[in-house]
């Protein structure tokens, strides 16, 4: 299994290559960064690391390392501004992304790749990498809330005192200002979360509000996320290498769940070897439902506006 991790010298890409590396499932790793030098220096670093955690290779470079490559992970582009939202930074970075989805086009991608996508803002990427990449949609996959669910499950245990590995709560929808709570199936060690004592409305909205403000409090605080970023895409890559069929709160473009089509957000989905093997609907509570649908409709009107600029590759 190799992967190749596009923006791989910037902090959320080699963030994910530690993740990868101290996980030691995948067999070869690949940092690909317009500033080559950078992607050499990283991978050579965390090469002199290997020796004490698993046997892999651990490479910089550049497009020559798509052709082969089993998972595809894109995170480059630009940083949000502390006070700027991620669907501000889609004029920014399309044009951009775009260009990365055309130099691996033409590098030749495997018929078998999965491609993950990372870059911001994600829903809106996911999709345009859907549509213009030319692999069968199920084979392409934002990071989408993943990484507001692993921060949310963190900030919920530090509140009650619980352990965060044992604590279960989902974020869905758009991994941006209306991603959506999913209060009515959390759980702490198998038990419902509302009935733990300490745990009220309040609460339960201000730990919301952290985690929904997350990205901007790190990047104020220390510049960008990384690390958590990082174990999020582990988390992804682990569950598509070993093909785990686990459920993932995962953007996609969707065909109908919850009468969501035609836009890429994160609902329940089983991810495996072959990409997204299929998503789960089930009855939540009408208003995470309607979320999840304001969500839908924030993104299509943003992506009306947004492919037309994109054309074909
Ligand atoms: C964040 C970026 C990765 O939420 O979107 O930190």
């Amino acid at each position: 299994m190799k992967v190749s991790i596009i923006g791989g010298g910037g902090l959320v890409g080699s963030c994910a290559a530690y993740a990868l590396q101290c996980g030691g499932l995948v067999r070869e790793i690949a940092l690909l960064d317009v500033n080559q030098e950078l992607a050499v220096g990283q991978a050579l670093d965390l090469q002199h690391g290997g020796p004490s955690i698993a046997d892999q290779t651990i490479q910089g470079g550049s497009y020559e390392h798509i052709p082969d490559s089993d998972i595809i992970c894109i995170t480059a582009g630009l940083r949000r501004k502390p006070d700027e939202s991620r669907l501000d930074l889609i004029n920014r970075n399309t044009d951009l992304f775009v260009q990365i989805l055309r130099d691996v086009k033409a590098a030749g991608i495997k018929s078998t790749a999965i491609v993950l996508v990372v870059s911001n803002p994600v829903d809106i990427l996911t999709y345009v990498a859907a549509q213009t990449l030319g692999l069968p949609i199920n084979q392409v996959i934002g990071l989408g809330t993943q990484l507001d669910t692993i921060r949310f499950c963190s900030l919920i245990a530090e509140e009650l005192n619980a352990p965060p590995t044992q604590t279960k709560a989902l974020i869905l929808g758009e991994h941006g200002e209306s991603m959506v709570p999913i209060w009515s199936s959390a759980t702490i060690g198998g038990l419902p979360l509302d009935k733990f004592s300490g745990w009220d409305h309040g609460v339960a909205s201000k730990v919301f509000t952290r985690t929904r403000g997350s990205g901007a409090e790190v990047i104020k605080r220390k510049g960008g996320a990384g690390f958590a970023v990082g174990i999020a895409i582990r988390d992804c890559i682990d569950a598509i290498a070993l093909d785990r069929r686990c459920i993932l709160p995962v953007s996609s473009v969707q065909d109908g769940c919850y009468g969501i089509r035609d836009v890429a957000l994160s609902v329940p989905t089983v991810v495996g070897r072959t990409g997204v093997m299929r998503r789960i609907e089930l009855d939540l509570w009408p208003k995470e439902i309607q979320g999840i649908r304001a969500s839908g409709t924030a993104l299509r009107s943003t992506l009306s506006a947004v492919m037309p600029r994109v054309g074909s590759l």
